[in-house]
């Protein structure tokens, strides 16, 4: 690892040196710095995609990917030896690139502030392999007759235009060439070339010291001789709090790139997901494996977000409404931590201690998330939230069931939002489980489950609210199951 107080990144195609980096300078001022002003501030917290750049990544296949991502919550750290595109590398004046065209002549743009964010989410689906006019869509997705999926742009928010010509912009766009050779489109050939690597760094300033090993031994080692360093996975949660409360770390480790943490294998007792893999990345990868798992995805934020949020900090932040615990603790998931002893599995639903506390110790780090096999066969996750997308939950409910005939054999409630830990609806399960999967039963289990946790009221919902909510998560998973197994019947 090298000793630096510059890093080298690649912009819009050029080599670049980023000189005197601090380690909480964000990609978004560091580009506005140069010049590259497309990208904006709009809230610096994540919500409004008026920042959003393309990040080019390895692809499973050993391809790149663009994706899109909040320069607003980057580190300039942890884009040592990237490649980032802004909206002024897609197209100029004259040569528009297709996206720049479609949104100009269908009216997509007004002030223009959120339009280069729009450009780029728009162009990282524009160049999304997997997009075609037969591609399999499930559940709330919007896909267009190109194939576009207008989630893709669930991050960027337009306060005047309306959003009705930016659909019609995205629905009309083409396909990018496939085979390029006359190199009319550098982005289209650039998916089919290496990626470019993640580059260990140390940058070390009066403002502090930020390193990114590239071992999941150096790191332990860092954090031994730090013990109070914040460590640092996608940033979508720590960009936050240096942004908008000026929260600073003396050391700061960015775990994300470790190889350790980026692994997802499957063997016959269990699914393991790294804990430094973004959420895009689970999500594409996994496919169907894991529906529960799938069902929730879309719940969570934004693509701008989930292309950079990774499971490792969600369980980091132990808050008691992120999203993934109620699910994770319905798929009955171990986490594994590993520290200089070595490796140890925690049953998630031993995980959580307190409000935002848990069992890992100092010096250990999230490394993966386990899923055991075989998985509940029916199963369903209830997100309560002020908006359908893109919000933050009231609260949050993952379930998953197996029935012998019409004997509940198994069942796990996970939930969020009804306590200062997530938790398990231990007594409604104890209820439900030996007896018949019947509309008398749930009900009564279902006003069991409203009964758990200590809801609180807040600004979000109030606690009868809350309870009143988990009360019909449960009737409605009923009546779908039920629902669905007579169709399956008919
Ligand atoms: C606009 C917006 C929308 C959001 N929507 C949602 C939502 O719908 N649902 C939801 O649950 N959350 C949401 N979040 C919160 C956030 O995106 C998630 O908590 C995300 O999973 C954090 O992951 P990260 O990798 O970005 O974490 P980071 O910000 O990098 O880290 C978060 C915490 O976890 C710790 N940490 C990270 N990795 C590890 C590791 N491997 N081992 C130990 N500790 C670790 C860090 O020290 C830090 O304390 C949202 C955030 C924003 C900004
Ligand atoms: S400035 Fe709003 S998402 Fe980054
Ligand atoms: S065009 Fe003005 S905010 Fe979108």
């Amino acid at each position: 690892m090298s000793n630096l107080h510059t890093l080298e990144l690649t912009v819009n195609g050029q080599p670049r040196v980023a000189g005197n980096v601090r380690p909480h300078t964000t990609l978004l001022n560091w580009l506005r710095d140069q010049g590259l002003t497309g990208c904006k501030e709009g809230c610096a917290e994540g919500e409004c995609g008026a920042c959003a750049v393309l990040m080019a990544r390895a692809d499973e296949h050993g391809g790149t990917r663009l994706e899109s991502v909040n320069a607003c919550l980057v580190l300039m750290g942890s884009v040592a030896g990237q490649e980032v595109v802004t909206a002024e590398g897609l197209g100029h004046p004259g040569t528009l690139h297709p996206v720049q065209h479609e949104l100009a002549v269908r009216g997509g743009s007004q002030c223009g502030y959120c339009t280069p964010g729009f450009v780029v989410s728009m162009a990282a689906e524009y160049y999304r392999p997997e997009r075609s006019q037969t591609e399999q869509v499930t559940g709330d997705a919007h896909h267009g007759p190109n194939g576009f999926d207008l989630h893709a742009l669930s991050g960027n928010l337009c306060r005047c235009t309306g959003y009705r010509p930016i659909q019609d912009a995205a629905y009309a766009l083409g396909m990018p060439p496939e085979s390029d050779s006359a190199g009319t489109d550098p982005l289209a050939q650039r998916r089919t070339q290496t990626p470019p690597m993640p580059r260990p760094t140390h940058l070390s300033t009066p403002d502090g010291d930020f390193y990114r090993p590239g071992t999941l031994a150096e790191a332990l080692d860092l954090l031994a001789a730090h013990p109070d360093a914040k460590v640092l996975a996608g940033g979508t949660d720590w960009g936050v709090e240096v942004n908008l409360r000026h929260a600073r770390a003396g050391v700061t480790i960015a775990v994300d790139g470790l190889p350790e943490l980026r692994t997802l294998t499957a063997t016959d007792r269990f699914i393991e997901l790294g804990a430094g893999l973004n959420l895009s990345e689970i999500e594409r990868r996994l496919g169907n494996q894991i529906p529960l798992l799938r069902e929730w995805f879309p719940h969570f934020a934004s693509r701008l977000i989930r292309n950079n949020a990774t499971l490792g900090g969600n369980l980091g932040t132990a808050s008691p409404i992120g999203d993934s615990p109620p699910v994770l603790l319905a798929l009955d998931a171990g986490v594994v931590l590993v520290g200089p002893q070595g490796e140890r599995e925690v049953p998630l639903a031993d995980y959580f201690t307190g409000y935002r506390q848990t069992v890992r110790l100092p010096g250990e780090l999230i490394r993966a998330v386990r899923i055991p096999l075989p998985l509940a066969p029916l199963t369903g996750f209830y997100k309560i939230a002020k908006r359908r997308f893109d919000d933050i939950s009231s609260v949050a409910v993952g379930i998953a069931l197996e029935l012998e005939g019409d004997t509940v054999q198994r069942l796990r409630i996970g939930l969020g939002g009804v306590a200062a830990t997530p938790i398990r609806g231990l007594k409604a399960e104890a209820a439900l489980t030996g007896q018949v999967w019947n509309k008398e039963n749930v009900r009564l289990a279902a006003k069991i489950l409203g009964t758990e946790g200590t809801p609180l009221d807040d600004h979000r919902a109030s606690s009868a609210y809350r309870a009143a909510m988990l009360e019909q998560t449960l009737l409605k998973f009923y009546f779908e199951q039920t629902t669905q197994r007579q169709e399956e019947l008919a």
